[in-house]
């Protein structure tokens, strides 16, 4: 299925997000049909599940419906890079998009902001959403540093002169990641006012207001709907709810009041 891409009067509709990172396994696809379900019962909610590499294309051919999407991808498109995934083969196989720089890759495999904007510029290039990951580990939020950090995270990740329609930007505080802890409501909202600010120094000012922003870590059915009400959020990332179809449907629902926030 051919899905549009995220320019137009629906930019800023509601993206939501599932990473199965590797916790899925095959009996995880069966989820999806569920998932799919849900997605076409919610059109103005975009839905996409990011499930491992090797799953992609038996998850792209049962959901139809869904935005299926890759958790990695190299910076080139082909070449002796063993192991490594190719952000054109992605494309080809039907991926739509790709999260890029997130904690578990900065923080434990040691990608650098360069190293990200390469892969995001690369998977844009190729026609590919990047998604890419930003935010602060619980010491730097101890330190009162979230803000610089993250805005730091912002000029130096993403790729200058990207577009809103190949673009979006998560913001996942690294301490909430699968904690069970989320920020409050107003610190998010100061996060991703910053975020949307500091994005307009490496885009244009019309596609840093055309860009959503989700936000991430320990999202679930309890505080769904507080999340998305908060201002610059359009969706959300999620990890551990994203993994059954009962979790994760009511988190699609959340969306479902929020219409596209138009620039
Ligand atoms: P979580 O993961 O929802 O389990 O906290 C989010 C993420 O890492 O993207």
């Amino acid at each position: 299925m051919k899905h549009p891409a995220l320019s137009g009067p629906d930019r800023r509709r509601p993206l939501i997000v599932g990473n199965w990172k590797m916790c899925a396994s095959w009996s995880q696809l069966r989820e999806l049909h569920a998932i799919a379900k849900a997605a076409r019962s919610h059109p103005n909610v975009d839905v996409a599940i990011c499930p491992p590499t090797v799953l992609l294309d038996a998850a792209i051919r049962q959901a139809a419906g869904l935005r299926i999407g890759a958790q990695d991808c190299h910076q080139e498109i082909d070449g002796p890079f063993t192991g490594a995934t190719s952000p054109r083969l992605l494309r080809e196989t039907g991926a739509d998009l790709v999260i890029i720089g997130h904690s578990e890759r900065r923080h434990g495999l040691g990608e650098t902001d360069d190293l990200v904007r390469a892969k995001a510029r690369t998977a844009m290039q190729e026609g590919l959403i990047a998604i890419v990951c930003v935010g602060e580990t619980a010491a730097q939020r101890e330190a009162e540093e979230a803000s610089l950090v993250v805005c730091d995270q912002v000029l130096n990740s993403l790729p200058i002169g990207a577009t809103a329609d190949r673009l979006v930007v998560a913001y996942e505080p690294v301490w909430a990641i699968g904690s069970g802890r989320t920020p409050a409501i107003a610190s998010i909202a100061q996060m991703t006012t910053a975020i949307r600010a500091a994005l307009a120094h490496v885009v244009s000012p019309g596609a840093a207001a055309a860009t959503r922003i989700l936000y991430g870590g320990s999202a679930s059915a309890e505080n769904a709907r507080d999340i998305l009400a908060a201002p610059n959020v359009d969706g959300l990332l999620v990890g551990t709810a994203s993994l059954s179809a009962a979790t994760f449907m009511p988190l699609i629902e959340s969306g479902a009041p929020y219409r596209a926030r138009l620039p």
